[in-house]
């Protein structure tokens, strides 16, 4: 079944089939598994119902590879409204919003931001996280392909200037991220160790799943031998055990690290974790622009296109 990870991830890419997949009625009713709606609304409506079992949120307005200004800054404008909203209904408090520097600008043309992408995206950046942090909420950033790596952190440095807990996601598929997390398990930094969700190029990815989960696994013992506080984003059974046992052998306690996982995914598993007394965040994604994000939780489990497709035999 890996083995259709990568095909899936690159079809995914061609407009043809991107155009197809979103006209078809069919997929929206698929998507609502893994997406909390389109408006600000139903994110604060998703929020509400998972702080009500217990569960801690991170939003992530989504939209990606943005190339006009116009709708990174509609996503700057988007992330400020939802902290306002959220703030409205005292749920800002201990949230957290994810945001992809490429959907703020960061792959904006040249001809777009004469000062280059990076700069444009740490401005909607800043103004997220002062948002942010104004309403008692935090902010990680997600990350995007082996490209986007050496940019995101040094937005992330930028950041940390201001916010020194502003988080940031590493794929322990990269086989950088060893060198990368060492430098990041200083006093209060916030890290989300994935596996990894994009189609790379196995000069600088492991290729076997078996890898990847060998090279989590001692992505977890820095963090969680390290001062910074540990964001295990997985539904993996066995890592989430051994997540476990790694912060017992630290003296980590259940709020001196956390488990992440995906709106819609294992969400027994989210309340399970909860009632044994562990802190656990939940990725709320919500938006119109959902295509990028739905296609990479088909790559990581083929079952998901199964039920897609067969949804589409049935309905259409
Ligand atoms: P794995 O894929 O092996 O799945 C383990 C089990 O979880 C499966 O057997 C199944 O039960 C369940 N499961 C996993 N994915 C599923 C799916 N799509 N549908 C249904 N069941 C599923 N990646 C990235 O590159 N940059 C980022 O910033 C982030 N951010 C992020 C935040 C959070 C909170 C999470 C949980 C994940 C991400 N990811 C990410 C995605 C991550 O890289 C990875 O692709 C997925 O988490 C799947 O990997 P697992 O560790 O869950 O294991």
């Amino acid at each position: 079944m890996f083995l259709l990870r990568k095909p899936i991830l690159a079809l995914s890419a061609s407009t043809g089939v991107r155009d197809l997949l979103t006209r078809m009625p069919v997929t929206r009713s698929v998507v609502t598994r893994f997406v909390a709606g389109a408006t600000t609304a139903d994110a604060v409506g998703a929020v509400t119902r998972l702080r009500g079992d217990g569960l801690q949120v991170t939003l992530d307005h989504l939209g990606e590879d943005t190339t006009l200004r116009e709708q990174a800054d509609g996503t700057v404008t988007a992330y400020v409204e939802l902290i306002r909203a959220l703030d409205a209904a005292g749920l800002a408090v201990g949230a957290e919003v994810s945001v992809k520097l490429s959907a703020v600008g960061a792959a904006l043309p040249r001809d777009e931001v004469p000062d280059g992408g990076e700069a444009y995206a740490l401005a909607g950046a800043r103004s997220i996280t002062a948002a942010a942090y104004r309403a008692g909420a935090r902010v990680t950033l997600d990350m995007e392909d082996h490209t986007t790596v050496d940019a995101t952190l040094r937005t992330l440095a930028e950041l940390r200037a201001d916010q020194p807990d502003v988080g940031v996601a590493i794929q322990a598929m990269l086989r950088r991220t060893e060198s990368d997390l060492k430098a990041l398990v200083g006093n209060g930094s916030r890290v989300r160790l994935v596996k990894g969700a994009y189609n790379e190029p196995a000069e600088v990815a492991y290729a076997d799943p078996a890898e990847v989960d060998l090279a989590y696994v001692r992505g977890l013992k820095t963090l969680m031998g390290g001062d910074g506080y540990p964001m295990v984003g997985s539904h993996d059974p066995r890592l989430i055990a051994i997540a476990q046992q790694l912060a017992d052998r630290a003296g980590r306690g259940p709020r001196d690290y956390e488990h992440q996982m995906l709106y819609g995914i294992r969400p027994d598993e989210q309340r399970r974790l909860v009632s044994a007394g562990r802190t656990v965040r939940v990725y709320v994604p919500y938006g119109s622009d959902w295509y990028g994000y739905f296609t990479r939780r088909l790559a990581e489990r083929p079952a998901n296109l199964l039920f897609f497709l067969r949804s589409v035999a049935t309905k259409g």
